[in-house]
């Protein structure tokens, strides 16, 4: 029994100081969703587990180290040890308690967070993930946008979809994370509680462009989404009146639509409209210029290679860019929403 004094004592301290240390580190950015709250309660109790775990295998490995040494003038090996009986009975069940108890709480957590929200209505939003980037569309307004907007404080149902591979849904600040697959529909809920600027990341390997999936989140109070929605809704019908024939305002014209159609075909997710260097070239200033091909050889950026580059992405790959954008789009946008899109580049002087 004595022998087990020096561990032990060991095991204790080396099991406050990790507490202590996982205390002051911080592990996870700022929380900003009531259902995270459990979440980093569960994570802090699985940590201080570990740690006391983690301490008690080094102790004891780093004692019986020292202490069971062959010392000098020990030529012979130690006596054989058979095993114990209750020391196995007790490494089994000790730790069979604690995973058990672990998963039961677990689930018990998943089952409060994934619960609805009755009776508080709530605010949808259906997401869509492909390569390489995010839309969200709101059916209540009918708006679809490349930004997360979120009013603060209200439950939001997210249902999740995919266009091609399995993709993630994860903005770490709200702690959950839900795949989005093709073909079926997953349902996530998140309630926000802090407003401020955060990030959606695709967290699950989805191809090369998977490290640049990422889209804007922005979470705020009722009236400045409310002012969004007002806004977002008014430029979403520009386009639809210019297809059913009707002037449009005189100012919204071809190139408003074509900026409405490259937010929501997610066009913008990659190319910047302000000169900043994203997944593929900007398009400020590209109309009428030269552009530097990956073969070496120079081309115009006009009308027909706009055109091109749009429809077969990979035939004129620019140098010094990945050859991620989707070969989707020419069977996805009309003759017309191209075009759109072409008079919305050239007005990006
Ligand atoms: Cu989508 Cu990784």
């Amino acid at each position: 029994m004595k022998k087990l004094a020096v561990p032990i004592l060991l095991t204790l301290i080396f099991s406050v100081a990790l507490i202590q240390f996982f205390e002051q580190v911080r592990l996870t950015p700022v929380l900003a969703s009531s259902q995270g709250e459990a979440i980093d309660v569960l994570l802090r109790v699985v940590l201080i587990l570990a740690s006391v775990v983690f301490s008690l295998v080094i102790s004891f490995f780093l004692y019986s180290l020292l202490s069971f040494r062959r010392r000098p003038g020990e030529p012979e090996e130690g006596p054989p040890m058979e095993g114990s009986t209750s020391l196995e009975i007790a490494w089994t069940v000790i730790p069979l308690f604690i995973v058990v108890g672990l998963s039961i709480y677990s689930a018990r957590i998943l089952f409060d967070i994934t619960a609805p929200p009755n009776p508080e209505k709530e605010l949808e939003v259906k997401v869509t993930g492909f390569q390489w980037a995010w839309t969200f569309e709101y059916p209540e307004y009918g708006i679809t946008s490349p930004e997360l907007v979120l009013p603060v404080n209200r439950s939001v149902l997210f249902r999740l979809h995919a266009t091609d591979v399995i993709h993630s849904f994860y903005v770490p600040e709200f702690r959950l994370k839900m795949d989005a697959i093709p073909g079926i529909e997953n349902l996530i809920r998140i309630r926000p509680t802090e407003k401020g600027t955060y990030k959606v990341r695709c967290a699950e390997m989805c191809g090369t462009g998977h490290a640049y999936m990422e889209a804007p989140v922005r979470v705020v109070d009722e009236a400045a989404f409310q002012e969004w929605v007002t806004k977002q809704a008014a430029l979403a019908q520009v386009p639809a009146m210019a297809e059913a024939g009707e002037a449009a305002v005189p100012t919204l014209t071809a190139v408003e639509a074509g900026r409405q159609y490259a937010q929501q075909f997610g066009c913008l997710a990659c190319h910047s409209v302000d000169g900043t260097r994203m997944v593929g070239p900007t398009w400020k200033g590209l109309f009428g210029h030269q552009v530097i091909l990956e073969d070496g050889t120079t081309v115009t950026a006009d009308e027909t290679y706009l055109r091109n580059s749009i429809v077969d992405p990979a035939a004129q790959l620019v140098r010094g860019y990945p050859n991620v954008m989707p070969t989707t789009y020419k069977d996805q946008l009309t003759q017309e929403q191209i075009q759109a899109i072409i008079e919305y580049i050239k007005s990006l002087r």
